[in-house]
């Protein structure tokens, strides 16, 4: 999809419709049923945060989630180390979607959570869906004026590149996200690779193209034991107009 070619010239953050994020239209076409590639990105931060915690056994007390959506993995995958996640989130639409799939998250995330279950660490977490109604409460805000230095264990997926064409916007997005951890705390960070941009239902919203090493140098001022990957492109794609997802574990430095 070329963004200028569709009249959307301009594409910094806050000149996106993200009120009217059509929430029901992207959770059905991303979320619906679990794809291979949220598949191998899962099994990835699983294993990521279960060796992060037998090497560092101090739990936090609290967790985020920035740019939530409406994608609750993110939110699965800090369910055995925290007791109380928020849900960061700036979309009107998307606020409500949260809030009513944090209350009893639907069917479909069972799936994703059997993935995590491969763990005994996430299996010791017997109702995870009464786990995710106490743990998690929605916050409404925009992440470049979240508070520094306050959350123990962090997850961002597909917002610092998918909020604004302009690369200085995806770069203070990481920044943002990574200075509202804690010294220390163990992240999670999932990228769309050289996307050019995305449609929600009948809504375009903006992108930055990015690749592995731009997400390496947008991070490494603030972490170490750095892990970058990369999950390539399927034979079904779930869209045109990008390349691949790039993963970033890590921890605070
Ligand atoms: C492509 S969606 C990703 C949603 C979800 N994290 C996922 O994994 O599918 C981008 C998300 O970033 C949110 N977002 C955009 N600008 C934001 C901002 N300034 N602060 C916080 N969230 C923002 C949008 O509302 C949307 O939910």
């Amino acid at each position: 999809m070329d963004l200028t070619s569709a009249g959307y010239t301009q594409g910094l953050n806050r000149e996106a419709p993200w009120d009217s994020f059509d929430s029901r239209a992207y959770h059905q076409h991303n979320y619906a049923f679990l794809r291979k590639e949220d598949q191998e990105i899962i099994e990835a931060v699983r294993d990521y945060f279960c060796e992060h915690f037998r090497k560092h056994p101090d739990r936090p007390d609290s967790g985020i989630d920035v740019g939530a959506g409406t994608n609750l993995y993110p939110a699965l995958s800090l369910l055995p180390w925290c007791s109380n996640i928020t849900l960061y989130e700036h979309s009107v639409e998307n606020v409500l979607w949260l809030e009513r799939e944090v209350a009893a998250f639907s069917a479909n995330w069972g799936a994703f959570w059997d993935v995590f279950t491969e763990r005994p660490e996430y299996r010791a977490v017997s109702d995870p869906r009464g786990a995710v109604a106490s743990a998690a409460a929605v916050g409404k805000g925009d992440l470049f004026d979240l508070p520094r230095a306050r959350w123990g264990i962090g997850t961002m997926f597909f917002v610092a590149e998918s909020m604004s064409t302009a690369y200085r916007e995806f770069e203070g997005a990481v920044a943002a996200f990574a200075r509202a951890l804690t010294p220390r705390a163990p992240f999670a960070a999932a990228f769309m690779e050289n996307s050019q941009g995305y449609q929600v239902g009948d809504l375009l919203f903006p992108a930055c193209g990015v690749d592995a090493e731009d997400v390496r140098g947008a991070l490494a001022p603030f972490a170490e034991d750095l892990r970058i990957s990369r999950v390539r492109l399927p034979e079904d794609p779930i869209r045109s107009g990008y390349t691949g997802m790039i993963l970033a574990c890590g921890r605070r430095v």
